[in-house]
């Protein structure tokens, strides 16, 4: 499919006067792919330098690992590491053990969230329905993410006493409620205005900042050094605080023009320090997983950790419903006006 014949056939990437305003970013100036090309340009685009090359890259390339360490976690981790049996205590069925889900959980959602984020920034130039489309797919992609992430954290690395005080119990909820507020605020800015466009950005930080809060309260609490995935935490920590500041601003494109269309503008170093802030994330988990887990049924509660998993519905559903709902409401503006 992708002989250099087709890729010669490629169109040049374009100025950012020749695609229209809505698929401009400021401070931008060329490496644009121009809209309304088809499909399969854009899956070949995979291959050709443009403004969201290292976007699609860095993403598709933490989900193999991602998926790969985790495949070889649970085979090589001497099976049964999840707790997951064919056969049940009462020799049949399928025993799945609560404490393990909130890490299979994370394992899906951080696959479904960097899939979709690389599916949307290679294939939203098609059109403006689809640009559309695959921002609020991204979004709720990137919502599902964080509340599991929130989840997994809070279950398996972060201080016990810690999750049993006030703060820690109203934690699980309150990254809910931000995943879905920025998600939703997120989409209703793309659709409705510009105005809150630099807000909708800070709330994503918030999210970030709150999810990750377990572990920077964590290395507060603990010397760094006193075991072997302290340094794994810090390395995770720094790696969201510095994404979600590169999400949050326009820096460095903002300093010079035109210099980091290609290479190096905020939105590549979000997503490349996203994915790596993801392999760092998981490995961090998988050695707090294997100490913390046995002991989490009797400091949780299997019914608590039960809810603490369902809640992802909750997240899912009303991020979806949210986005579903602007995206109607785009659609009927866009085909009103191409009528
Ligand atoms: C890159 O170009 C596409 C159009 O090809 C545009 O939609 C997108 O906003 C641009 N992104 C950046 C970061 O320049």
């Amino acid at each position: 499919m992708c002989s250099p014949i087709l890729l010669l056939s490629l169109p040049p990437t374009v100025r950012d006067l020749e695609v229209p305003p809505l698929f401009r970013r400021r401070f931008i100036l060329g490496g644009y792919r121009s809209v309304g090309q088809p499909w399969q340009h854009y899956m070949l685009s995979l291959f050709q330098m443009h403004n969201e090359t290292l976007n699609v890259w860095s993403p598709l390339l933490a989900a193999v690992v991602v998926a790969l360490r985790f495949m070889m976690f649970t085979l090589l981790g001497g099976g049964g590491v999840l707790g997951f049996r064919l056969q049940g205590p009462e020799g049949q069925g399928l025993s799945i053990d609560v404490s393990s889900m909130p890490l299979v959980l994370y394992m899906f959602s951080a696959l479904t969230y960097l899939s979709s984020s690389a599916a949307a920034h290679l294939l939203q130039p098609h059109s403006e329905h689809a640009h559309y489309s695959l921002f609020f797919l991204n979004n709720v992609g990137g919502a599902i993410y964080l509340y599991c992430c929130a989840l997994a954290l809070y279950l398996y690395c972060a201080d016990p006493a810690w999750t049993q005080s006030m703060l820690g119990k109203i934690f699980l909820p309150a990254a809910a409620f931000l995943s879905w507020t920025s998600c939703s605020v997120s989409c209703y800015v793309k659709v409705h205005s510009r105005w809150m466009y630099t807000f909708h950005r800070k709330l994503y930080s918030l999210t970030v900042i709150t999810v990750i809060s377990p572990i920077a309260h964590l290395l507060a609490i603990c010397s760094w050094t006193s075991t072997q995935v302290m340094p794994l935490h810090l390395l995770q920590v720094v790696l969201s605080l510095l994404s979600a500041y590169f999400f949050s601003c326009s820096s460095p494109e903002c300093f010079s023009p035109g210099s980091f269309d290609v290479l190096g503008h905020s939105c590549q170093l979000f997503h490349v320090l996203l994915s790596l802030c993801m392999v760092v994330q998981q490995e961090a988990l998988f050695r707090d997983f294997l100490w913390s887990r046995p002991a989490l049924p009797r400091l949780f509660g299997e019914e608590h950790l039960l809810l603490a998993c369902a809640s992802i519905l909750w997240v899912t559903f009303s991020c979806s419903l949210t986005a579903l709902a602007l995206r109607r409401r785009v659609q009927t503006r866009l085909t009103t006006e191409e009528a």
